[in-house]
């Protein structure tokens, strides 16, 4: 008999919310962005539901209009060090940029992470979509396409350097003198178009072996990149019908690296107002929206949309003569600028529409009616779980793990208790050999990986 079909749940945590205005609303502390003990608490919870993981958004540029929102953070990496000290199940994914670190650092920093949590590791990875980012760093932004081949390369050599120590290599022999069985740790000699590493790591093999790599992008390259190295994908869908093609396309592109379709799972984005009426989530929705600032709301759509919106009536459409596409966040410029003519919304309803989740869905209603949601999609081949955004923290949060989660594990569709210890065993997914060990089962003596 095979074990039913369950759903995967991640809390993607955002300083004290992912509505825009959620730092100005009574139900949130302003001043928690930078308190370590908030975000140990929104993990804290996340663990009690039983959900699979937290993760961390990050860019490398103070993005948006810091005038009229709470958008100081933490680096993850530092930050999701400090939530495993605090918790013992939950995954911790942070994001982290193949454009603006070198694969040595970031491998190290992942496999640190991977063995100060127990196995717990995840690596969002992103190629840095913003001009503001390139600005940091003395450089114009690379085009798309460079951008998504230097993260092909970044990869290829962060996952030989994962596999540089074997399982075994070390022994701690404190009779022979013996620490480590050299000839299980391996120089990578990775000499690929952007980087050139040596190796090997200076940390030996994490408990997962590699972290789980995550992704979100969704332009073309994006899919194929995912495709190739994702084990999780989150991404924004407006409808079910959005959510279905995006999800066929992406499982549809696995074979190609001979992965089968249960190696990825596909995580949309869902940001619930939670009332215990429909009229009171209704209610609570429209308090956060009345908070909405239209100068930052116009700042946030020139950012996603990568162009400058400043100067057009908020009452009137968007501007004629849009371009095609972007060589920014590509996935997202194409969802707003559809939704803005697919409903006919105006500059200032536009910002309405993305003020909850940027371009996610936000989904009023009671408990009931999000799990019917996070169910219709799961049992319709559009999700395998969800990225839950709670619109405010950590209350949003707290009313999601004691209300819908109960339903869900109700109706069979959610974990009772954790099976695992990793990241990988929640969301079932293997743990891989390091190369160099195929290599030697194999028979092969050099390794010429
Ligand atoms: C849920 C979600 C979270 C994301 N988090 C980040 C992030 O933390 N940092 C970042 O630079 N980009 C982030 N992105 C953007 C993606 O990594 C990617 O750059 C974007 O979707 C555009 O990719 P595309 O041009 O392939 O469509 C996120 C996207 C989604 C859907």
């Amino acid at each position: 008999m095979t074990a039913p079909r369950r759903l995967h749940l991640n809390a993607f945590v955002m300083g004290v919310g992912h509505h825009e205005a959620a730092w100005r609303h009574p139900r949130t502390d302003p001043a928690a962005t930078l308190d370590v003990g908030h975000y140990q608490r929104i993990a804290r919870k996340a663990e009690e539901g039983r959900l699979d993981s937290i993760f961390l958004a990050d860019g490398v540029a103070l993005a948006g209009n810091v005038r009229h929102n709470a958008l100081d953070h933490f680096e993850p990496l530092t930050l999701l060090a400090a939530i495993a000290a605090a918790t013992e199940h939950i995954g911790l994914i942070a994001t982290a940029s193949t454009t603006y670190n070198e694969p040595f650092n970031l491998a190290r920093k992942f496999a640190s992470l991977d063995h100060i949590s127990g196995g717990r590791a995840g690596w969002n990875i992103v190629t840095s979509a913003s001009e503001a980012e390139a600005r940091n760093f003395g450089v114009d932004r690379p085009g798309h396409a460079d951008r998504y081949a230097r993260a092909d390369d970044f990869l290829e050599a962060a996952v030989k350097l994962w596999d540089s120590w074997e399982d075994g290599s070390v022994l701690r022999d404190t009779a022979s003198g013996v620490f480590a069985d050299t000839a299980k740790i391996h120089e990578v000699g990775h000499e690929g178009p952007f980087f050139r590493v040596k190796g090997p790591l200076n940390i030996s093999r994490g408990p997962q072996g590699r972290p789980l790599l995550v992704q979100a992008g969704s332009s073309e390259s994006g899919k194929e990149f995912a495709a190739r190295w994702a084990e999780a994908v989150f991404t924004a869908q407006q409808t079910l019908a959005e959510g279905k093609a995006f999800y066929a396309d992406l499982k549809g592109r696995l074979a190609r690296y001979g992965r089968g379709a249960g190696e990825l799972l596909v995580l949309p984005g869902i940001s619930p107002f939670i009332g215990s009426t429909e009229a009171e989530a209704e209610r609570l929705q429209e308090e956060f929206q009345e908070l909405i600032n239209p100068e930052y709301g116009i700042a946030q759509l020139s950012h996603m949309t990568g162009l400058d919106l400043s100067g057009h009536p908020l009452d009137g459409p968007l501007p004629d003569g849009l371009p095609e596409t972007t060589e920014g966040n590509r996935s997202r410029f194409e969802l707003v600028v559809g939704l803005a003519r697919r409903e006919g919304l105006t500059i200032r309803g536009l910002i309405g529409r993305l003020a909850g989740g940027r371009g996610h869905r936000v989904v009023a209603g009671t408990p009931e009616r999000i799990a019917d949601q996070i169910q219709e999609w799961f049992e319709n081949g559009a999700a395998d779980g969800f990225n839950v955004m709670p619109p405010y923290y950590p209350g949003g949060l707290d009313d999601f793990v004691d209300h819908v989660v109960p339903i869900l594990r109700a109706r069979g569709l959610f974990r009772t208790e954790y099976e695992s210890r990793t990241l990988r065993g929640h969301y079932g997914l293997a743990r891989p050999d390091s190369r160099y060990a195929s290599f030697a089962r194999a028979g092969l003596t050099e390794v010429t990986a």
